[in-house]
């Protein structure tokens, strides 16, 4: 027993030793293989226990086991200190604390997502209510509800997609407008932004999915003028202060009177011309609007007598295309990172 200890003592001398003089990594493992691995020298020392007699077993190896134990701690102390040497000087060399780090990659809102947040913020600030719809529609919402029944020639005009003979991809936005008048009893005012489908060969200016912003204000007393004052707020929102809008005479079956709405260009203030913006016009188209049809409002059980109601939707695309000055609808569908990030 004694001649283990002393053997104990001899090996822990010579890993103090060889410990002190370790420099670097390198030199640790090895240390380690010489103390610890199959043939290290403490190894060997743990099988020479079995030759002890075995009263004096449990004892030999507790003695080992605290040694090895104090061994281990010095290794990772030593090796901790390596290591933050060798930080300190890697700092030192090969790093340069004050260049400027790489930005971390920032996501941004799609323009389409950010114009129907300024457009439903600026409603819901006047007290809209921003409602979302089904994209599948029966034709009774679609068509029906809205004054255009079957055989109607406005059905052509919407090239739709249908999935059933009743069922079909919403066109536009406006089958809401029966949602909430079925839902709800006037005053109604909400806004209603989503996804449409039509049938459109795709080019610069279409695609066969796009997204419509549509407004419905139903109560007492409501005149054409309410809906030029809430548009004219709403371009001046999106365009600046001294935008301005025009009433243009159209049809639509579920309004009457019936107006389509443009915005004067932000860009050559209507001047027109060469102007990249609105193509030369002086203004940027919006969408359609009106009075809601008294046909509509009796669909609803509402008497034309006693209310009455002001409806517009909008393409989101065309003003984007306006607002961002670009020249291809297809852009904000391809979603390149480098085109969204000049836009964000
Ligand atoms: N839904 C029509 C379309 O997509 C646009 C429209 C016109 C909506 C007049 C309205 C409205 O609410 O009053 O062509």
């Amino acid at each position: 027993m004694s001649q283990l200890a002393q053997q104990l003592g001899e090996i822990k001398g010579r890993f103090d030793a060889a410990l002190s003089r370790a420099a670097d990594d390198a030199a640790l493992e090895a240390l380690r293989v010489a103390f610890f691995g199959r043939i290290g020298e403490i190894t060997l020392l743990r099988r020479s226990i079995g030759k002890l007699p075995p009263a004096e077993r449990p004892t030999a190896g507790k003695i080992i086991n605290d040694t090895v134990a104090s061994m281990e701690e010095q290794l990772s102390a030593v090796q901790a200190k390596l290591e933050s040497a060798q930080f300190a000087s890697e700092l030192g060399k090969d790093i340069d604390v004050t260049f400027p780090s790489t930005e971390p990659a920032m996501g941004s809102i799609h323009p389409i997502r950010r114009l129907t947040e300024i457009i439903s913020g600026y409603f819901e600030r006047h007290g809209f209510a921003v409602v979302l719809g089904p994209e599948v529609e029966p034709d009774y919402y679609n068509f029906d509800a809205l004054n255009i029944p079957a055989g109607h020639p406005a059905r052509e005009g919407f090239d739709s997609f249908w999935l059933t003979d009743t069922l079909l991809l919403r066109p536009h936005t406006s089958p809401m407008q029966i949602r909430t008048m079925q839902q709800h009893q006037p005053p109604i005012a909400v806004i209603v932004p989503g996804k449409c489908y039509r049938r459109d060969a795709v080019d610069a200016r279409h695609s066969y999915m796009f997204h419509q912003v549509e407004g419905l204000l139903v109560a007492h007393g409501i005149h054409f003028g309410h809906l030029k004052a809430m548009l004219t707020g709403m371009c001046s929102e999106l365009f600046g202060p001294e935008s301005s809008i025009r009433f243009r005479p159209s049809y639509f079956p579920f309004t009457e009177p019936s107006a389509e709405v443009d915005a004067r260009c932000p860009l050559c203030k209507g001047r027109g011309g060469s102007c990249r913006m609105c193509g030369g016009s002086g203004w940027i188209e919006l969408g359609g609007s009106g009075m809601v049809h008294p046909n509509v409002l009796r669909e609803m059980k509402y008497d034309p007598e006693v209310v009455s109601g002001w409806a517009f939707g909008f393409g989101i695309e065309r003003m984007a295309l306006r607002r961002y000055d670009v020249d291809d609808i297809r852009r904000f569908f391809e979603n390149d990172p480098a085109f969204l990030r000049q836009l964000r």
